[in-house]
């Protein structure tokens, strides 16, 4: 494939990375036998349950820690690596809310530090600041157990990052890849790189699909592992159903007090409960973040109360102010007409210092 990188913009969030109006590249077609064991599923939350418990995990590009926690949840990693730029305090927004808020203010590697500072402490999560492909490179080879990708969506990006992830999963291990889609939908309409590199990562080194995740805008996740050569024996939960021989019959007894079929429909019922935790987990947070926008709301609605509150009471001060002068003027005025007096100065006198002080009392609180 031959994209040309002046198309290509590096962007933090590796959501906006290449120019509008770029020309997509199609995609290298893959071929059936890659596709033969995958299976579709309805999100990427899906994918989590399915995978090996208490693996090796990393996560290349974390942002503020979403999808972490769902990892760290679903799939309790014994180590978790986090590999990220951590320079998104360096955008003013994300997401359509300011980054500051994201962050609580903070820089964001310290946010994601503090954000998991138990077990940072406790030896079971690492992180790595810096750039995808040369952090990887650091790790030793055939350490990873599982990786998820989303750094990083140029072509030459994915490309970087998969040549540079490749050497260091273990030899059954899972690379999934996030946003395997050709454009960005939300906001500019601009190409991604990652099915172009991925399909060609799967040909050339002989990865297979093993799961492919929908998401309501087709920013897709696809889960690959190294093709297994034919009849080798499985190494997912899902491949036991597949592959443990049950075969029409499902008769064959597992050593775990039942037939392979019924250790399949054990499997299944677990995998589908923890989707549902998943899909629970995600609208927590949905939740949360809700929450939390309709606090802020709320203070700011409640600092525009107060500050309307102190002109309304001013304005209050200023109309006392004004029925008192009117009174004064109304008094001084019925003195004038009462008076029988050929001397009409002294009310006048009088009048003319209150209309003075009056006018000095508006000025004053007018500024
Ligand atoms: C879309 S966000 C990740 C979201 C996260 N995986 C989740 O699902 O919640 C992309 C992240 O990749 C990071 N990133 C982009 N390019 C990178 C690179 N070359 N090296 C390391 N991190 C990178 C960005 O800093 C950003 O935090």
């Amino acid at each position: 494939m031959n994209a040309d990188s002046r198309n290509h913009v590096p962007d933090l969030q590796g959501r906006n990375v290449a120019r509008a109006g770029a020309p997509i590249m199609p995609a290298a077609k893959l071929p059936a036998h890659l596709l033969q064991n995958a299976r579709i599923l309805p999100d990427r939350t899906d994918i989590l349950p399915l995978l090996p418990k208490g693996k090796v995990f990393v996560e290349v590009g974390v942002a503020f820690g979403q999808f972490t926690d769902l990892i760290l949840e679903i799939c309790q990693p014994s180590l978790f690596i986090a590999i990220d730029l951590f320079r998104l305090h360096e955008l003013e927004t994300m997401w359509g809310r300011p980054t500051a808020e994201w962050l609580d203010g903070k820089d964001h590697l310290s946010f994601y530090r503090d954000k998991y500072r138990d077990l940072i402490e406790a030896g079971r999560m690492q992180v790595l600041a810096g750039d995808s492909a040369e952090m990887l490179a650091s790790l030793p080879d055939g350490s990873i157990d599982i990786l998820y990708l989303d750094a990083d969506h140029t072509y030459e990006g994915v490309k970087r990052d998969l040549a540079a992830l490749a050497p260091k999963l273990h030899e059954d291990g899972i690379l999934i890849a996030n946003d395997y889609t050709m454009v960005e939908v939300g906001l500019s309409g601009e190409p991604y790189g990652v099915i172009q590199a991925v399909n060609e990562f799967m040909i050339a080194e002989n990865w297979e699909m093993i799961y492919f995740a929908l998401q309501n805008y087709m920013y897709c996740d696809v889960a690959l592992r190294r093709a297994r050569p034919e009849g080798a024996s499985p190494r997912l939960p899902g491949d036991a159903a597949e592959d443990g021989g049950a075969g029409e019959t499902g008769t064959i007894e597992t050593g775990r007090g039942g037939t392979a079929r019924d250790e399949a429909a054990r499997d299944e019922r677990g995998v589908e409960q923890m989707s549902r935790f998943a899909r629970l987990l995600v609208e927590r947070a949905d939740l949360l973040a809700e929450r939390n926008d309709l606090l802020a709301e709320r203070d700011r609605l409640g600092t525009e109360r107060n500050a309307l509150r102190a002109r309304l009471a001013a304005a209050e001060d200023e109309l006392q102010a004004l029925r008192a002068d009117n009174a004064a003027l109304r008094a001084a005025l019925a003195a004038l007409h009462a008076s029988r007096s050929w001397r009409l100065t002294a009310p006048l006198r009088r009048l003319a210092a209150l209309l003075d002080g009056g006018r000095g009392r508006r000025r004053k609180s007018a500024g």
